[in-house]
């Protein structure tokens, strides 16, 4: 039994086969209408992990690549052989209980955070599981001869100068791929000689007269994909099916739930936001029995101010896909020691959102000082956590946000400090 059936647009309910080659995007999505992201929609019994310590492998049945292989005639074993060589290296992350102190000021009494560590996974962070499943997809289309024509081995291509693109170029460079990164003109030189070294092929945006407003990277790679690269991204509007690996993260999580060492439960994840996309997966994989709470610095939370526009218009649940435009839009002068997150739009709101309100959670706003005590807990913890990827600890210092005596919360600690 497969765990995944369809992908379904949350926007205008296209319904897409599981078994359909590169279907990235939904087909009503047209260059001047965005506003569209496959989610996949799963089936009401979870399948029971697979014996393997490799999560591809070990929730394959949960998945879409998984399923859209097998739906083309890939055998179980051949399925298992491609995820051993494309998702080498992924194994269940640590999970611990950490003793933090949580006080702006330091020296408070130590409260308990279980801490997710995604600092030492493939790449670096937990982009490289997004990742993953795209290419497992297009390795899988590729072996069973239905990837489309025209696309044969297209040049991958992304739009990211951080943790995004060094999965990328990990995970391209061991399946010999050819991969072109969009980075903008600001982008860290350091950033950009391990990308090289990586074998991938930088591309410097800069601003272009006759520019819509948005990042020149994404729109130079929203070209390129226009030209036939395939969209290697962990946003879901330009690829839905990175939404597919980064639910290895949160049932890894859920199911630790119990064990030995592990929480005997979780309250509530708290989950720090830029795109979306880890939020939405982590939500998604882990249920709404788990209150999911966002955090955004207050320079860039362009997540929360949808929310609370949402909210503030009594709108239904139903309404706000299609109050895209209104609700989402671009933060203006993103700013903050925390720069993974400095998304200007959160492109996978509406998956958020879908997580927050089935879970009873909020988007929290961290200021800027919260941000900067979060960075200096992560980096007493013992894990080489860089300010983005300890930046949920924010949320934890914000009034909303603190943890209840007794109560079990979790984090992810991602992007190892370089
Ligand atoms: C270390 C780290 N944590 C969290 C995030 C947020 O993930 P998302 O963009 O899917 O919201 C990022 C994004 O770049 C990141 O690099
Ligand atoms: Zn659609």
């Amino acid at each position: 039994m497969s765990g995944v059936l369809a992908w379904r647009c949350a926007v205008c309910g296209t319904t897409v086969d599981i078994a359909a080659a590169h279907a990235f995007t939904c087909p009503r999505a047209t260059p001047g209408d965005r506003h569209h992201v496959l989610h996949p929609i799963a089936t009401d019994s979870v399948p029971a992990p697979v014996d393997d310590p490799n999560p591809f492998i070990a929730y394959g049945p949960r998945m879409a690549w998984w399923a859209f292989a097998a739906a083309n005639g890939m055998t179980e074993p051949a399925r298992v052989a491609l995820a051993s060589e494309v998702a080498a290296g992924f194994a269940v992350t640590p999970l611990g209980r950490h003793e933090l102190d949580l006080a702006m000021n330091g020296d408070s009494p130590a409260t308990p955070v279980w801490v997710k560590d995604e600092t030492g996974n493939v790449g670096g962070s937990h982009k490289s599981r997004h990742l993953a499943g795209i290419l497992l997809h297009l390795r899988a289309a590729e072996a069973l001869g239905v990837a489309p024509e025209r696309s044969g081995r297209a040049p991958l291509a992304i739009a990211s100068c951080g943790n995004a693109a060094i999965a990328a170029a990990t995970l391209a460079q061991r399946v010999d791929w050819p991969l072109e990164v969009y980075v903008p003109d600001w982008a860290s030189p350091a950033v950009m000689a391990l990308l090289e070294s990586l074998g991938a092929s930088i591309k410097v945006c800069e601003r272009r007269e006759g520019d819509p407003p948005g990042d020149p990277a994404v729109l130079r790679f929203r070209d390129a994909v226009d030209a036939g690269a395939l969209p290697f991204s962990v946003q879901g509007p330009e690829n839905g099916m990175c939404l597919d690996g980064g639910r290895t993260l949160g049932w890894e999580l859920a199911d630790a739930v119990g064990t030995a060492g592990g929480p005997a439960r979780l309250d509530r994840m708290v989950v720090q936001v830029g795109g979306g996309a880890l939020a939405t997966c982590v939500g998604w994989a882990v249920g709404p029995s788990v209150r999911l709470d966002t955090v955004q610095a207050d320079g860039c939370a362009p997540l929360a101010r949808a929310w609370w526009r949402a909210k503030d218009a009594g709108m239904a649940a139903a309404e706000i896909p299609h109050r895209w435009s209104h609700l989402m839009t671009a933060w203006e002068r993103p700013e903050s020691l925390a720069d993974g997150i400095l998304d200007d739009e959160t492109y996978d709101w509406l998956g958020a959102f879908e997580v927050m309100t089935a879970s009873g959670g909020q988007p929290l706003v961290a200021p800027e000082e919260a941000i900067v005590r979060a960075a200096e807990i992560g980096a007493s913890s013992g894990i080489p956590v860089s300010a983005t990827g300890a930046a949920a600890l924010a949320g934890l210092l914000v009034r909303e946000g603190k943890p209840a005596s007794g109560e079990q919360v979790a984090v992810v600690f991602s992007g190892v400090t370089r």
